[in-house]
């Protein structure tokens, strides 16, 4: 039997993915890749949707991949690219762009949240066109599931609306995908902020946990984190935020579940559970951290990783790519 196809993706937008990240998509990806035909992307042509430094997005992106490798996405068994290696997605998203309104393309939040927070110099056709591109990374695989968070819900949406208004117009072509909208369960917020996601663009580095930081530093900031001033410790997201957060990431890294870790801490003290959480999370990074900078310290090797990865992605995108040429009448 033939597996079904999975395609998913992250912006290299920082030099290091975070704990957010890693439990949010890249530990569920490692699982999925087993059961699905699984493609992971670094999308980068996404990322220069808003101003980039060009010496920082070359690096970003490859170190974005090799987290992705480190991590325990298998380059062999999967396919795992740069999203700017494959003219395709470009090549398709042009297509989209043709049967995409501009009404129903207005409609998408992300859009209006991001040319809020950038301002109207930066808020360019590329950043509204973002959602064609992103259904045509999805569409050139005829992917079958798309692992994503809530904030992607209405792009994968739109994609659906593209896939069917496509098929419907010019024949057959497109699969549609479903979203597979990764479990708010596994949302983890920021250690100094905790009613606020755990983000890249973070106020301040203290909250947030690095996949590439330092063992150390790891500790140091989970042994700071934000709690409360009472004593018990109790999963309540409203009234406790700090202390919720810190048991969904135990819960996370060891498996155990919330309501086991709140028995087993019952009448101990949040400096106990702050020093399983710290080392929890340095037991799953660390390792991840030495092999991430092990391939970094060979970039000709990752780059032939990734190149050989680019050319599997190809075939199979430019094979989708031209059934839509033929379609349209090119
Ligand atoms: P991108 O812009 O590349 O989507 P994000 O950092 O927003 O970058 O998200 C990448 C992936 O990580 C998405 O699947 C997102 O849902 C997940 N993610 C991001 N932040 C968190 C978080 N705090 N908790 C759980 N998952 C998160
Ligand atoms: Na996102």
């Amino acid at each position: 039997m033939t597996k079904a196809r999975l395609f998913s993706g992250m912006q290299p937008s920082a030099d290091s993915l975070h704990a957010g990240n890693y439990i949010g998509a890249l530990l569920q990806w490692r699982e999925m890749q087993r059961d699905y035909d699984a493609v992971f992307c670094v999308v980068d042509m996404h990322a220069i949707t808003v101003p980039q430094d060009p010496a920082s997005l070359r690096e970003q992106t490859r170190r974005t991949a090799a987290q992705y490798i480190a991590a325990g996405i298998d380059p062999e068994s999967s396919t795992l690219y740069v999203q700017s290696h494959v003219p395709a997605h470009a090549q398709l998203a042009w297509v989209l762009n043709t049967i995409t309104g501009f009404g129903e393309a207005s409609r998408m939040t992300q859009f209006k949240d991001k040319s809020l927070r950038y301002g109207a110099d930066a808020t360019t056709l590329g950043l509204f066109a973002y959602p064609t591109l992103m259904a045509a990374d999805i569409l050139l695989y005829n992917a079958d599931a798309v692992p994503v968070g809530e904030d992607q819900k209405q792009h994968v949406e739109l994609t659906r609306d593209l896939a069917n208004r496509f098929n419907t117009r010019f024949g057959e072509t497109f699969v549609v995908p479903e979203p597979v909208i990764l479990s708010d369960t596994a949302r983890i917020y920021d250690l100094q902020n905790p009613t606020s996601k755990m983000s890249k663009s973070a106020e301040s580095d203290n909250g947030v946990l690095w996949l590439l930081d330092d063992p150390k530093r790891t500790a140091k900031k989970i042994k700071s984190a934000a709690t409360d001033s009472e004593r018990e410790i109790r999963f309540d997201r409203g009234e406790k935020p700090g202390v919720s957060n810190l048991l969904t990431i135990l819960s996370a890294f060891t498996g155990e579940a919330v309501t086991a870790l709140e028995q087993r801490f019952a009448g101990r003290g949040y400096g106990d559970l702050k020093g399983e959480v710290a080392d929890a999370v340095v037991a799953e990074f660390a390792p991840i951290r030495e092999r991430a900078l092990e391939l970094l310290a060979d970039p000709a090797e990752l780059d032939r990783l990734l190149a050989g990865n680019a050319e599997r992605a190809t075939a199979m995108a430019e094979r989708t790519l031209a059934e839509v040429y033929e379609r349209v009448g090119f």
